[in-house]
């Protein structure tokens, strides 16, 4: 399977105005343990720089737009988010970037662990290791 994806949310909708419920495992292919969000962020300002070992997530910019940088270790390819109808799917081995944040961004993180330090790969060259290693 892809080591991310985009993922289109049904936007229930009426007169009234829209809404998007992200259930687990209908919609998040994942156990829903934390949720964080990231707002408020300086123009120019380019966040994330690491990859993770074990963690899936789901990202959504619920308001306003950025980009994520993926890098596979072989290939990397932005993808803009701009719309709360869609969700960022990330697993495994994929280093990430994000930037070109509107400053009314917020982007919310659905994750599949609790917070641990650990658990990143925080040097580039330490991720291509990595990369390299999990072909073995
Ligand atoms: P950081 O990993 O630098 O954010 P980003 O990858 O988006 O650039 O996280 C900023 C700080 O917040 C850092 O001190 C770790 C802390 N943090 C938590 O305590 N819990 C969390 O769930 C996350 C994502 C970060």
């Amino acid at each position: 399977m892809a080591n991310y994806r985009l993922i289109n949310f049904k936007t229930l909708g009426d007169e009234r105005g829209s809404l998007i419920a992200i259930e687990q495992g209908y919609n998040t292919p994942f156990e829903i343990k934390r949720v964080y969000y990231i707002f408020e962020t300086k123009a120019e300002v380019e966040r994330g720089f690491h990859a993770h070992i074990n963690l899936k997530q789901m990202a959504i910019a619920v308001k306003g737009s950025c980009t994520f940088v993926l890098d596979n270790g072989k290939k990397r390819e932005e993808i803009k988010l701009t719309n709360p109808n869609q969700g960022l799917f990330i697993q495994g081995l994929i280093w990430r970037e994000m930037k070109d944040f509107s400053t009314d961004c917020v982007l919310i993180v659905l994750a599949s662990e609790h917070y641990n330090e650990g658990d990143y790969i925080r040097n580039y060259d330490e991720f291509l290791k990595e990369v390299e290693n999990a072909k073995k």
